[in-house]
């Protein structure tokens, strides 16, 4: 049995919202931090409009509804994770940022606390050797939107411990109720190292003209039964993040078609960056991008 009972989340855009989201609704006391106020009020917004959106839909009750909204604390002080059993990173796509958030948390944490990340594809040692405590760094690949989707691939490094996989992989399978698959530490881990390649083609085949966004989706929906088409999954994503995603995977196995194309690269660069944004392939006019 667990005893994590206190998690931290670090970081309340599209993932960690949902994180905490999860964590709330399995009755744990989550602590979410954000890099200023209005982020703050951001995350807060963020995770009661989809717990109210679950209430709505019959998915959750109004006991579990008010308990999670109860459980739930939000700050600005990365200080205030002080007393956490586990933290989870869930902030931009960026190693530095990462390793810069970890090697804080490392300081301010009691020596059990377990640190772990949500990084798509940056390598786990790499977050691990940020910090003084490479045993109990993990990494925690949640799936989006993180409370409709069933699966979390954890990641162990060359020097996590086998009582911190254990130990985490327990919370997530018997706290949080979640399908857990482990990789080893490859840049992708199993999932995105599939993915990641065919939503990079699809890009490229947009790219050279060979067929219209509309038609590429339609074509992978209604030939393949996929639930959505490439780019609107990319858009999903984010393109930031799939670019970064990208970036990592291509600079560890120098494989030609994991380099993000250019057309995604001007397009982050010009920040349409998906649904969060409000434009990407297609347009969103309810993106949330601040
Ligand atoms: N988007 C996906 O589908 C998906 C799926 C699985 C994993 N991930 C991973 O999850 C992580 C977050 O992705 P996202 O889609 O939520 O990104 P996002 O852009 O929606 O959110 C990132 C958030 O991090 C916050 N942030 C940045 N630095 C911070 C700091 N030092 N302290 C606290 N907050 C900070 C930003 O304010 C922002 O709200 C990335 O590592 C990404 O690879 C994303």
């Amino acid at each position: 049995m667990t005893n994590i009972q206190k998690v931290g989340v670090v970081g309340a855009g599209q993932m960690g919202a949902g994180i905490a989201e999860v964590c709330a609704r399995a009755g744990l006391d989550v602590l979410v931090r954000e890099t200023d106020e209005g982020r703050v009020d951001a995350a807060r917004e963020r995770v009661s409009s989809s717990l109210g959106r679950a209430l709505r839909k019959g998915k959750l009750t109004h006991e579990v509804h008010d308990r999670a909204i109860a459980h739930l604390r939000y700050t600005t002080d990365l200080e205030d994770l002080s007393g956490c059993d586990l933290v989870i990173e869930a902030v931009v796509e960026d190693a530095d940022a990462k390793t810069d958030v970890l090697a804080a948390l490392d300081e301010i944490t009691g020596d059990e606390t377990i640190l772990a990340s949500n990084t798509s594809s940056i390598p786990i040692i790499n977050l691990g050797m940020a910090t003084g405590r490479a045993d109990r760094v993990i990494g925690l690949h949640f799936f989006n939107p993180v409370p409709v989707m069933s699966l979390v691939e954890v990641v162990t490094s060359l020097k996590t411990s086998p009582q911190t996989a254990e130990a985490v992989t327990d919370f997530v399978a018997t706290a949080l109720g979640k399908q857990v698959i482990t990789s080893q530490d490859r840049a992708g881990f199993v999932v995105n190292a599939l993915l990641v390649p065919y939503l990079l083609s699809a890009v490229r085949m947009l790219e050279s003209g060979f067929a219209t966004a509309s038609d590429i989706d339609a074509g992978m929906r209604l030939g393949c039964a996929h639930p959505m088409g490439p780019l609107e999954l990319a858009d999903l994503i984010g393109l930031d993040t799939t670019a970064a995603i990208a970036e990592s995977m291509y600079e560890e196995f120098k494989e030609p078609s994991y380099a993000p194309p250019a057309l995604l690269l001007r397009m982050v660069k010009a920040r349409q960056l998906g649904r969060k944004s409000g434009s990407g392939f297609f347009a969103y006019p309810q993106g949330e991008l601040r």
